[in-house]
């Protein structure tokens, strides 16, 4: 097997295959023969004032004002239904999990495997053994770099990514391209942000071994036309990697009709818990790649000088997994998907609509990225004239206002724009336009004010 040759589909082991028929056995004894995903369900509603009362971390109060949360591309909450899932994991079922062990290894185990079934249906993947759970979209695209770019990458090859990247989506890149005296070249954006379909084909070439880019910019909010960018790619011959961080949270995902050859998506951003994440791939590609991390669980017949290592999602699942951390992105997958997805697609766009309309009336304000509403998540990074992305955070933090500021991890995109900092305000399902309308109220008025000295702000 070399680094990028085909293996041919699942070569199923003499181990593998006893380990099913033991569980299974194990499974009558138990009379557990199947076991469905604990279903959780969010409540079925068209209400955004109904989804806001399952998240009560958004009850409290900061600074003497009611918690307006608009940094939800950074972590999103999490509703009682996760967190009452996850804590039912602990309180029931906590052993680490084995499918021919113990009755609560067993049940840890399917819990574990259950999770991963849905999240392959999320992404509608063949197989759930294509889903690798790592802890998050960087730690996933640091996967694929060491274990499949790698062995794979020779004096002169090409990675090509987008000026917009986020940190997580360059870095990688460049450790592994120094490493292997491969170079990293950037296609450009336009002035709002959207990647040139002109440049991504200029520099497209026979050297282009891989493509990544963002689905969703964390900066603009900018949903990228990822099924035409993965066409473009595979006609040059390169593979392509979606960084879904942003996407996964707002948009349905389909690997098969997108047709890329990486996903990589964060638990936390979509109401998961934090320290979870996902890297998709075709079983054949991960069968095609070296390990990432070596350990327990990912290789069996293990001795002194040889081992045999596991195939497709389950050889890069070295040490004892964050079971809980699966369950909880399980659950928050049905509970997104128990909701009404249009009225929450609507109550986005008009999310949308409105803070554009509220930040485009502010004097001196300047969004970043596309101007129009359509074809972006609502996520909208501004600098403020006079007055600093520091100071801007601080006064909103002080009316209870949560935003972020600084570089976005995206310094070269900020630069693209002209500026090396800025704010932004990120919403999700649980936003309200009231909490728009405070935001608005808020800059309006300190765009009337002069801008803090620096230590009035600090
Ligand atoms: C577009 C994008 N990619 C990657 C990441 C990294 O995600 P994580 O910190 O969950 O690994 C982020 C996080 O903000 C992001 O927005």
């Amino acid at each position: 097997m070399n680094a990028e040759g085909k293996t041919g589909r699942s070569r199923v082991s003499r181990r593998q295959f006893g380990k099913s028929a033991m569980v299974a056995w194990l499974g009558t004894l138990a009379g557990e023969t199947t076991v469905a995903a604990e279903s959780v369900r969010g409540n079925d509603s068209s209400d955004p004032a109904q989804w806001r009362g399952d998240f009560p971390v958004l009850t409290q109060s900061v600074n003497g004002y009611p918690l307006a949360y608009l940094d939800s591309a950074a972590t999103t909450h999490r509703p009682r239904q996760v967190l009452a899932s996850m804590n039912s994991f602990y309180e029931n079922d906590n052993a680490n999990p084995g499918g021919t062990l113990h009755l609560l290894a067993r049940r840890a185990y399917q819990k574990y495997e259950d999770a991963r079934r849905v999240v392959a249906k999320f992404v509608n993947a063949d197989d759930s053994d294509e889903i690798v759970w790592v802890r998050g979209t960087t730690e996933g695209i640091n996967l694929v770099a060491s274990a499949w770019a790698r062995p794979l990458l020779r004096k002169g090859d090409e990675v090509l990514l987008t000026v917009a990247e986020h940190a997580s989506n360059l870095l990688p890149w460049r450790l592994v391209a120094e490493r292997c005296g491969a170079v990293v070249r950037c296609v450009r954006v336009d002035d709002e942000g959207r990647v040139s379909l002109d440049d991504l084909d200029q520099k497209l070439s026979k050297r282009t071994r891989l493509f990544a880019f963002s689905h969703v910019s964390n900066v603009t909010g900018y949903i990228a036309p990822a099924k035409e960018l993965c066409a473009r790619a595979h006609a040059a011959g390169a593979r392509v990697l979606i960084d879904a961080a942003q996407s996964a949270p707002h948009i349905r995902l389909d690997v098969q009709n997108l047709d890329c050859d990486f996903l990589v998506f964060s638990s936390h951003k979509m109401c998961g818990p934090m320290g979870t994440g996902v890297v998709w791939a075709h079983r054949e590609l991960l069968d095609s790649m070296s390990p990432y991390q070596a350990g327990s669980n990912m290789a069996h017949e293990v001795e002194f000088t040889s081992q045999e290592f596991e195939h497709g999602a389950r050889k890069f699942g070295a040490g004892t997994p964050n079971v809980a951390g699966a369950i909880g992105l399980s659950a928050a997958i049905q509970y997104m998907e128990s909701q009404n997805r249009s009225a929450i697609e609507a109550h986005e766009a008009q999310l949308t609509r409105h803070a554009l309309k509220r930040l485009a009336a502010i004097p001196g304000l300047r969004v970043l990225g596309p101007k129009d509403s359509a074809g972006r998540i609502p996520v909208f990074s501004f600098v403020l004239e006079k007055h600093s992305p520091q100071e801007i955070l601080g006064y909103l933090d002080e009316r209870g206002i949560a935003v972020r500021a600084g570089d976005l991890a995206a310094l070269s995109l900020l630069k693209r724009f002209g500026v090396t900092a800025a704010v932004r305000a990120s919403c999700y399902l649980y936003t309200q336009i009231s909490e728009i309308d405070r935001l608005g109220d808020a800059l309006s008025e300190l765009s009337r004010s002069q801008p803090r000295s620096r230590n009035e702000s600090d």
